[in-house]
């Protein structure tokens, strides 16, 4: 059966943008019906993912032509290798990102909403249109423009999850320029680093943002992240609260004063499919935070494809999709943004925190906003059933169709209570696995070949063109058929994938294409079940999960160490009740220092405050004698990984350790302190 007509894709009808795009230039197709319900390709998924696999090139072409709107239509789908050398997708084509979110339904439909911004003001929400939104785009472009940005260069946004944030991420779009959106809560000094790696000129930021009723001084840091950094020429500031902040007469801007006389017509700049869209910082196993890299049109085609797939989501119906992700990560990015504005959808912003006023904070939104789509991560879900159903019940959540998941693992007892509190037993609990080096959804219970209800855990499968293989550490072969465990990698190219690590392609190759060549190493380990069903069961480097969030140990063991007194440390996650994973630092202290503990343990979690960010502090601390060293001088995480998580039992052979005493020293060092 063709592509067409498994998709029951319509004869192209001709649309026209009227504003800022002549009608001459264009060449895509529109006005195509993709299935309505995912029932409807439930029946069909078997043969549509084989197509995805058969054929890659038309099965990706003929989507990107009838999804996305093109300037100027692509001569070859992709040019690929799993080497990580070659990953160009969409060759030839010139696509404008903001177009494609905006212009487009602006002509459908001008005053269709969306954003709302679900401001941290309880009950209070703002709701944006796409013409206004277009509007507020083009101002800004046209404004950073003027102020000398051009194809290419480095804006870093630090701003709260608002509609001018948005706004700024599209308007570089618009004009070519690429964004660093750096999540706001994180350091000065971890802006700074960004901002330097990044090689950014200006910095977009706000007065103040709000979270939970607290004010967070955003443009103090800002301040203390550019001191000194040459490569940054201004600084605009958009108001949220009106605090009064202190202003470089020469580099700081006000932002709406400035966007409020540019023209709301911008022309967007004709991009190729492979320039670079934005850059996003994430940690890994080694040193520093890495830049990674999207591109336009495999991006925004892999965002807009999952967002409608994985989730069933229908803009047409007037669905309200609620990621409340913030902006500053790749959920953000993907879902709150990119996916459900290429669909023409109305997105929650989110700004505030599950408790603020209070644990039915999310459920009060839901019956407000009428939210048929909702997407978290498992740490707010497990938080929030310790409140009790209560907080949720006492609100109507009839909308609520699809209940999403992303960061973590979820486990039984928080998909349970998410299935049957929160979605009453009749929503879709999608828990869906990817990073922010996937751009998108990779792995997910929909679309799925069968269309019975997701259970806890399973089933989860790949998305079209998406071909996961299990690959044994210990002999670095593909583990075939079913009931197998491995590092999950990728082993096919998709659209979404991040293309290299900003200024450090070597790193990409390192740390994605060489551990297996030939294949994507995503840094999880999953397991395949009987019926071909994948679950996630976690990191297998030294990367900690936080909250959803990723914690690169070396990062977080750098920062400790530099303190005088440590002489060396070591950091590992342990199983959390709320959080999934908590952090566990092991310190040694320097030879003949006496250590006042608590003192030592406040010094170091303010270093981490200041260096990396509140998030990343350490749950608990012992001071050890030795750290477990192999013979070669590696030291033995997974050790102390057994120890934190209380499975002493478990230790395996310590033998070929360089000083085995040490390990029962740290045991019973833990053991007094931590288990009663
Ligand atoms: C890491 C990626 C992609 C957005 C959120 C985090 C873990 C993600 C799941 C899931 C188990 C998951 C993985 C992955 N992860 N989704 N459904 N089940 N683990 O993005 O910061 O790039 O982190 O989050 O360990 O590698 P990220």
């Amino acid at each position: 059966m063709s592509l067409q007509r498994l998709l029951r894709v319509r004869a192209p009808t001709r649309q026209f943008l009227r504003s800022s795009v002549g009608p001459s230039r264009l060449r895509w197709s529109s006005g195509v019906s993709y299935p309505l319900q995912l029932a409807s390709v439930t029946p069909q998924h078997a043969a549509l993912y084989k197509e995805s696999l058969v054929n890659p090139a038309r099965f990706w072409g003929d989507l990107a032509r009838s999804k996305l709107h093109w300037m100027e239509d692509f001569t070859q789908t992709m040019d690929c290798d799993m080497s990580g050398d070659r990953l160009k997708w969409f060759l030839g084509g010139k696509i404008n990102v903001s177009v494609n979110l905006l212009d487009r339904h602006v002509e459908t439909d001008p005053t269709k909403v969306a954003l709302i911004w679900e401001r941290d003001e309880p009950e209070d929400h703002q709701i944006i249109t796409y013409q206004e939104l277009l509007d507020e785009t083009c101002r800004l472009g046209n404004l950073l423009k003027r102020d000398g940005v051009r194809k290419g260069d480095r804006v870093a946004i630090y701003m709260p999850v608002s509609p001018v944030a948005v706004a700024a991420m599209l308007a570089c779009a618009r004009i070519g320029a690429v964004h660093n959106v750096v999540f706001a809560g994180f350091s000065a000094e971890s802006l700074r680093a960004r901002i330097i790696d990044g090689g950014v000129s200006v910095v977009m930021t706000a007065d103040e943002g709000v979270r939970g009723g607290r004010g967070i001084p955003l443009k103090s840091v800002v301040d203390d992240a550019v001191e000194g950094v040459e490569s940054v020429r201004r600084v605009f500031v958009a108001t949220r609260t009106g605090s009064k902040v202190n202003m470089d007469p020469v580099r700081d801007v006000p932002l709406e004063q400035a966007m409020s006389s540019e023209s709301r017509v911008c022309p967007p700049e004709a991009l190729d499919s492979e320039d670079s869209l934005f850059m996003l910082y994430t940690s890994g196993s080694t040193g520093r935070p890495k830049g990674l890299v999207h591109t336009q049109a495999g991006y925004l085609l892999y965002a807009a494809l999952t967002q409608q797939y994985a989730f069933d989501y229908h803009p047409e119906r007037g669905d309200v999709f609620a990621c409340v992700a913030d902006i500053g990560w790749i959920t953000g990015h993907s879902y709150v943004v990119y996916g459900p504005l290429c669909n023409g959808g109305t997105t929650v912003l989110f700004e505030s925190v599950p408790t603020y006023p209070n644990p039915g904070r999310y459920w009060e939104m839901v019956e407000r906003l009428k939210v048929t789509h909702f997407y978290t991560a498992p740490t707010a879900i497990r938080m929030l059933l310790k409140f009790g159903d209560s907080w949720v019940s006492k609100y109507d959540r009839s909308s609520l169709r699809t209940l999403g998941c992303v960061g973590e693992p979820l486990n039984d007892e928080a998909w349970l209570w998410y299935n049957n509190v929160v979605g009453e037993d009749r929503c879709t609990v999608v828990d869906t696995w990817w990073q922010t080096e996937t751009g998108g959804i990779m792995i997910s219970p929909r679309p799925s070949p069968d269309d019975s209800t997701p259970k806890p855990g399973l089933p989860m499968t790949p998305f079209f063109g998406i071909e996961p293989a299990l690959v044994s550490p210990e002999t670095g072969r593909v583990l075939e058929g079913p009931n197998v465990s491995g590092h999950l990698c990728i082993q096919r190219p998709w659209p979404g994938m991040a293309r290299t690590i900003h200024g450090d392609h070597d790193k990409f190759i390192n740390t994605y294409y060489r551990p297996y060549p030939g294949l994507y190493f995503s840094g999880d380990g999953a397991r395949r079940d009987a019926e071909g069903h994948y679950q996630i069961t976690g990191r297998v480097d030294d990367v900690i999960n936080v909250k959803g969030h990723r914690i690169g140990t070396a990062e977080l063991e750098s920062c400790v160490d530099q303190n005088e007194s440590i002489a060396e440390t070591a950091v590992v996650g342990y199983p959390h009740d709320t959080f999934g994973e908590a952090i566990y630092a092991f310190m040694v202290p320097m030879e003949g220092v006496a250590v006042d503990e608590e003192e030592l343990v406040a010094d170091i979690q303010a270093s981490i405050r200041k260096k990396i960010g509140s998030f990343a502090v350490p749950q608990r601390y012992l001071i050890v004698p030795g750290l477990p060293k192999t013979r070669s001088g590696k030291i033995m995480r997974r050790i102390l990984k057994k120890i934190s998580a209380d499975q002493p039992e478990e230790l395996g052979d310590t033998s070929t350790l360089a000083d085995p005493a040490v390990v029962q020293l740290i045991l019973t060092k833990h053991s007094d302190k931590y288990v009663s």
